[in-house]
């Protein structure tokens, strides 16, 4: 198949627009811009193309799909019951890098809920996305366009690097600002449950939800056998190819671990590591600059292979503010393997 690229930086692009939403209405797939990751958006209505979404990432089919609306008018048709809390939430977050689990309405195919009886909503921020949902006229499902397993897209062209060939179209508009995906929260148990962290951080939601539960794989490997509430949270994932070990300790030991380690040829750090490494490196940024470490993480997991290292070590950030989206992206993406120095 030829992927077609449709350019469009702004909502001028209008012809672009209508394309994107005809090839969706005809069932087709186009990954589009949103301000946490590129999305792989197909009708949420049409299980023909929601099941082409699974075949284009490889996806595993019990892992249910986030579907995107433009317009709170939407939500009534695909949810059975918003509660007041959950209300509160989007009024705050939306739109915006948050995402609300909700009991579904049978209007929503088993296939984008992964057989669950819940569904999960985002309004995305993106003036581009948001267009072309008003435009298609569907609610989009939409999970993030790269490869399943692979580091999720923060740039077009990590969309073209992994989906190019499988699947319509992609439209090509900027990097995207937070540079992880949503919130996830599950307003289907009592107190709600934070499933993903990302983009509205811990603080944010607690005080609109004082009782707030942190789901336990949120920031460890899911127990074997136990039922996890979020089926994405029990994949490795997010991983280079490159064998890679994340190590929490102070600079000078994380220093000490890179520079002692002959399987070790590259330092995933923060800019306070730079002066004590004698080995290559690719920078997050600043130590405490979370939202940093945010918008440069998937291409720096992706760097980790283009460099072709054979040996990659990570140096664990803090767990504050959006650090704990990154720290929980990148125990994944070295399959659970933390050293504590
Ligand atoms: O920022 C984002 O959320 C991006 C952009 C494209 O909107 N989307 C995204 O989708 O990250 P995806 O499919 O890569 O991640 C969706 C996560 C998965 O971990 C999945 O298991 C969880 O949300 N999820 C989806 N529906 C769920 C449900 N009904 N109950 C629990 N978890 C659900
Ligand atoms: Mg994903």
């Amino acid at each position: 198949m030829k992927t077609k690229l449709l350019y469009a930086k702004d909502i001028t692009a209008t012809l672009q627009i209508n394309e994107a939403a005809d090839i969706l209405k005809n069932g087709g797939l186009v990954a589009v811009p949103t301000e946490t990751v590129y999305g792989l958006a197909a009708s949420a209505l049409n299980e023909k193309a929601v099941a082409n979404i699974f075949k284009a990432k490889g996806r595993p089919n019990d892992n249910p799909l986030i579907v995107h609306i433009a317009d709170f008018s939407e939500l009534d048709n695909i949810v059975a019951e918003v509660s007041d809390l959950a209300k509160e939430c989007m009024d705050a977050f939306w739109p915006g890098p948050f995402t609300a689990v909700l009991p579904k309405k049978d209007i929503i195919p088993n296939a984008v809920s992964g057989g669950l009886n819940t569904v999960a909503v985002r309004m995305p921020a993106n003036a581009v996305t948001a267009e072309i949902i008003k435009k298609s006229g569907l609610p989009l499902a939409a999970p993030s366009a790269n490869t399943s397993g692979a580091p999720s897209p923060s740039t077009p062209y990590h969309v073209i690097e992994d989906l190019s060939g499988k699947i319509d179209a992609i439209v090509v508009s900027g990097d995207c600002e937070v540079g992880v995906e949503s919130t996830v929260v599950s307003f289907a148990v009592n107190p709600p449950r934070l499933l993903r962290p990302g983009g509205i951080t811990v603080e944010q939601l607690k005080e609109l939800i004082p009782d707030l539960v942190i789901d336990p794989a949120v920031t460890a490997e899911p127990e074997k056998g136990v039922k996890v509430a979020s089926p994405g949270m029990k994949y490795k994932h997010y991983s280079p190819k490159a064998n890679t070990v994340m190590v929490a300790g102070s600079e000078q030991a994380f220093a000490d671990f890179c520079n002692k380690n002959q399987d070790i040829d590259l330092a995933l750090c923060f800019d306070e590591d730079i002066p004590l490494l004698k080995i290559p490196y690719i920078s997050l940024g600043k130590k405490a600059d979370h939202s940093k470490q945010a918008e440069l993480l998937f291409s720096a997991l992706r760097d980790i292979d283009k460099r072709k290292s054979k040996g990659a070590v990570i140096h664990a950030p803090t767990k504050e503010g959006m650090g704990l989206a990154v720290y929980n992206r990148l125990i994944r993406a070295v399959g659970f393997k933390v050293i504590e120095l």
